[in-house]
């Protein structure tokens, strides 16, 4: 079959939620502590402890959402140990990620600080693992609640005089495993019961989110479905791509062969099914599509850097990573009807990141130039795209070869979002432009390629993988091809004129 997309520039699908776009930074190795808290007295520039080029680079690619304080870490955190002067505050093992000393200097005032400088919704996780009804309740209240209450009170005594506009709180993480070990049938309940005490103060109202599966645990959709519709706005679901077989085994970030960058995009490509296989389960309870699928942890997860400790799970970035990234964003667009939010695992130094750092330097990963480069599609509008990929084929096994996703902005400016998952050839490409009714077009793009399998950025060779303009193209009528080179993330900007 030849390859060719159909584009109908007039046919709106929804909006691609912006949050889509959204990120998760957990208590975990260098995510928190020397990524983004450095503390006021480092000589790290920083802003009230917070790193000014870590923050200068979030900014860039209009981070819509943050998820904290876990994952596993949120099911342990007792939120008050993290308030007050931070001397005084709690330190504690954090059993979880590495056994390293947690001294709770990051914590929710820190955290709110954070997101007000990124200009972020803040998403917190709260603790039904090991938590109370009543802890997750006063947390709620010291967040948000004006007036005379306790917390209210004690926020107050911490400096914070009026309340924060909260909207997006998740009751436990992974309640099915590091989060308690639960039955879907007992969560369910637990999930029912905490979310009561769950208040809305004032005008701040709470988008309620339940624990949803790992991956095609279909099972505990249902479940949680079938018993807590209607107590929830949203349910999260986890997958991670892992090239290996087996967790103790899952692959190199870098250095690995042709077969292992194959099996990798092969596993992110299972995305579409889980969200597809998902939502025909939250369609059945939920027909009116009201609660939203929030894919909260996602990425890449590979073995970590030889001689980094194995708790913190660092792990180098690659174009390999790049395509990942521009797959998955494309498929959540498609489904964007359900998937009102992703969050990629995580934002600095963990898994998927989008920002290394040593010390006082910062690199930003091919990850990074993937959101910077999509980020024109948040909040625009899905437009139909009908795509004849050619196939990938290794091995006896064969991929799509070309993932694609387009959207119009208010402006009505068309973005094309199009990955060559190719290793080895550019992939030509007709792109037949429907609904212009004759209008002329400019056409720009930017695209993101690797030299080889695993090119990356390191803190030697910071700009080895780095977008560069796009000119492979060529408009005849309403036609434009474009030649994608090897291994390529291309974003298409196409303005009428
Ligand atoms: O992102 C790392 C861990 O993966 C999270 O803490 C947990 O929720 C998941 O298993």
């Amino acid at each position: 079959m030849a390859q060719r997309v159909v584009l109908h520039t007039d046919i709106r699908k929804g909006t691609i939620n912006r949050n889509i776009y959204g990120h998760f930074s957990e208590h975990l190795g260098r995510c928190i502590y020397e990524g983004i808290w450095v503390g006021e007295d480092s000589p790290i520039p920083n802003t009230k402890g917070i790193r000014n080029d870590v923050v200068e680079a979030l900014k860039e690619i209009k981070v819509p959402v943050l998820r904290w304080p876990g994952g596993c870490f949120a099911d342990e955190y007792h939120w008050k140990d993290g308030i007050g002067a931070r001397e005084g505050r709690k330190r504690m093992i954090n059993t979880h990620w590495g056994g390293t000393v947690e001294n709770n200097h990051f914590g929710t005032h820190e955290f709110m600080e954070l997101c007000a400088m990124l200009e972020c919704e803040p998403y917190i996780n709260g603790n039904v693992g090991s938590g109370t009804v009543q802890e997750m309740s006063e947390w709620v209240e010291y967040l948000t609640f004006n007036g005379v209450s306790p917390m209210a009170e004690l926020r107050a005594k911490n400096g914070r005089e009026e309340a924060w506009a909260v909207k997006y709180f998740g009751v436990g993480n992974e309640n099915w495993g590091c989060g308690g070990n639960m039955r879907p049938e007992y969560y369910a309940d637990l999930y029912r019961q905490y979310q009561t005490y769950v208040r809305n103060y004032g005008d701040n109202r709470i988008h309620r989110i339940a624990c949803g599966p790992n991956a095609d645990d279909y099972q505990w959709m249902e479940v949680l479905m079938r018993e807590a519709t209607r107590f929830m706005d949203s349910i999260t679901l986890h997958y991670y791509t892992v090239p290996g077989a087996t967790w103790e085994q899952k692959g190199a970030a870098t250095g690995f062969d042709t077969a292992e960058y194959f099996t990798t995009l092969e596993k992110a490509l299972r995305m579409e099914e889980l969200v597809t296989r998902h939502s025909v389960i939250m369609d059945k309870y939920d027909p009116e599509k009201r609660v939203g699928l929030i894919v909260d942890e996602w990425g890449t997860w590979y073995d970590v850097e030889p001689g980094t400790n194995p708790g913190f799970l660092y792990q180098q970035n690659s174009i390999r990573d790049a395509l990942v990234a521009g797959l998955t964003l494309n498929i959540f667009h498609k489904h964007s009807d359900r998937v009102r939010m992703a969050n990629i695992a995580q934002t600095i130094n963990v898994l998927q990141a989008v920002i290394l750092t040593e010390g006082e330097k910062m690199l930003l990963t091919p990850t990074y130039h993937v959101f910077n480069m999509y980020k024109v599609h948040q909040d625009a509008e899905l437009l139909d795209l009908t795509l004849d990929s050619g196939s990938y084929s290794f091995d006896g096994k064969e991929i799509p070869e070309v993932s694609a996703s387009a959207s119009v902005t208010a402006e009505g400016v068309i973005h094309v979002s199009l990955c060559n998952l190719n290793h080895a050839s550019a992939a030509v490409l007709p792109l037949e432009l429907r609904g212009l009714a004759g209008q002329a077009v400019d056409i720009a793009g930017t695209t993101l390629a690797g030299a080889t399998i695993d090119a990356h950025n390191s803190f030697s060779e910071p700009e080895a993988v780095v977008p560069q303009p796009f000119t492979a193209f060529k408009l005849e009528g309403d036609t434009v091809t474009v030649e994608l080179p090897a291994m390529s993330v291309t974003v298409l900007e196409i303005t009428p004129k």
